[in-house]
């Protein structure tokens, strides 16, 4: 049986999961979950924990759900251990999306200022856990869906020495399962391939006749669902753009094609008292979902859970670890060590592909090089994560400054480095390192 560990188990995601791997459990026969969770969290954990347990023991097997806020002790033996945490909780995320935000620039989860602040707080925690892992089970792989994604996967291999890592997103599988029905095929109709950075990744489709059809779905997302996740504000991509490149970019490419009209949205949100920043929305629907939790009634995973950006975020997980485990060799997108998939790149690289997962992990599909447009962009994107990285790492200032400077959605100058200040002493406790 496997002993499978989730840290950041008092996420209101954990159902998700547990839906994922009650799904698959004929082929991932799961013996115990240990779910871990720190002090702030530990009503939630308690909470969702509890709920994960009804779940199993409504299904036909038979799996116990431990629940602790000792690391060391779940980690024990572990196959395989998920991550889904986020350092200083919803209200260091309010503070990631309202600093930037009061000064006219992007106040996001992942991207601008605030995604570099939430790099910063994670990867000295990825790292330890990292370092936990080589003492008390160093065969376990690491799937990590903590944010910045791609950045904490690349910090686990650059810096954690550690190779048995995968990084996942939903906004992949979100794209796939839209996608289809807009040219009216089904899912196992398309071939998809994708390939960038997390949350910043292009993709194209083809047919099962080898015929490329990714200009027929650019051509009828502008009138349906396209995948979009809750989280982000659907503003449209130029379609002229999107033909010239003849590839579909990901939802956060919106930031950075149409930023001007990003910030002016998330300005009036962040403006407006009564709606808010998608933090304060989120802490809306996170107690709505905890309440729902809170029913003894309650066995399986709630609709609500929908209205969250990660919706579907297990069909990644869960899958990929079926997919090591049985060595199914399953095509699933993955943030992984590039290796030549995308040229453009260093191969000890991390970006998010399309990959052949099994039992030696992920295998990078062969994309190759992009055009000079996205080139461009994917280049800088790359480098900025990999200062963002080394300053999250050592703690130096001044490097930390060239990462904001390099980032496209915060305008050189004093307010940058004043929202990098402001930042820092607002998050000092989660800091250590600056
Ligand atoms: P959350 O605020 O509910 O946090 C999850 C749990 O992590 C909390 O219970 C918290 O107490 C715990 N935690 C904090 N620090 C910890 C530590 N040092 N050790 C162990 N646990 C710790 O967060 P959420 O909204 O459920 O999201 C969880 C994470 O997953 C975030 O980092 C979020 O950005 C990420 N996420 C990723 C994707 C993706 O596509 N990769 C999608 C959705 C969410
Ligand atoms: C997305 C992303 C995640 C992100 C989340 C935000 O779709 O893939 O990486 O964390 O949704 O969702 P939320 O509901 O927390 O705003
Ligand atoms: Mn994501």
């Amino acid at each position: 049986g496997i002993k499978l560990v989730t840290i950041g188990g008092g996420s209101s995601y954990t159902p998700e999961l547990m839906e994922g791997f009650i799904k698959r459990y004929e082929e991932l026969p799961i013996r115990e979950i240990w779910l871990v969770d720190i002090e702030a969290g530990k009503e939630k954990l308690d909470i969702v924990g509890q709920m994960a347990q009804r779940m199993w023991d409504a299904s036909p097997y038979d799996v116990k759900v431990h629940l602790t806020l000792d690391r060391q002790e779940a980690l024990q033996d572990a196959n395989f251990v998920t991550t889904q945490f986020r350092v200083g909780l919803l209200d260091a995320r309010i503070k990631d999306e309202r600093i930037p935000l009061s000064y006219g620039m992007v106040g996001q989860e992942t991207n601008g200022a605030g995604g570099i602040l939430k790099a910063f707080r994670t990867i000295p925690v990825i790292l330890d856990i990292v370092e936990d892992m080589k003492q008390l089970c160093p065969d376990a792989w690491l799937v990590n869906f903590t944010n910045p994604s791609g950045m904490v996967t690349d910090a686990v291999i650059r810096y954690g020495k550690w190779d048995k890592v995968i990084g996942l997103c939903n906004v992949p599988v979100n794209a796939m399962m839209a996608e289809p029905e807009l040219i009216g095929k089904k899912p196992e109709e398309l071939i998809y391939s994708f390939a960038g950075l997390n949350h910043f990744h292009w993709h194209r489709v083809h047919d099962v006749s080898g015929h490329d059809v990714t200009r027929d779905i650019i051509d009828k997302m502008y009138d349906g669902d396209s995948g979009i996740p809750a989280n982000i504000h659907d503003m449209p991509f130029f379609q002229e753009q999107l033909q010239q490149m003849n590839m579909i970019p990901c939802g956060y490419h919106r930031y950075y094609y149409r930023a001007e009209e990003m910030l002016a949205h998330m300005l009036e949100e962040y403006r407006d008292p009564a709606v808010g920043t998608r933090a304060e929305q989120v802490k809306q629907t996170e107690a709505e979902l905890f309440e729902l939790y809170k029913d003894p009634n309650l066995d399986h995973k709630p609709e609500q859970l929908s209205k969250r950006g990660g919706a579907h975020y297990s069909d990644a997980a869960c899958e990929t670890i079926a997919s090591i485990y049985a060595n199914k060799n399953t095509h699933i997108v993955v943030s992984t060590k590039n290796n030549g998939a995308v040229p453009d790149l260093a191969p000890d690289d991390v970006v998010e592909v399309s990959a052949y997962i099994g039992a030696t992990g992920a295998k990078p599909i062969a994309f190759g090089a992009l055009a000079p447009a996205e080139k461009g962009w994917l280049q800088v994107m790359k480098n900025m994560e990999l200062c963002v990285e080394e300053a999250a790492v050592t703690g130096d200032y001044g490097l930390a400054l060239q990462a904001f400077i390099i980032n496209p959605l915060i305008p050189s100058g004093e307010t940058a480095k004043r929202v990098l200040d402001e930042l820092l002493i607002t998050h000092k406790a989660y800091l250590p390192q600056f």
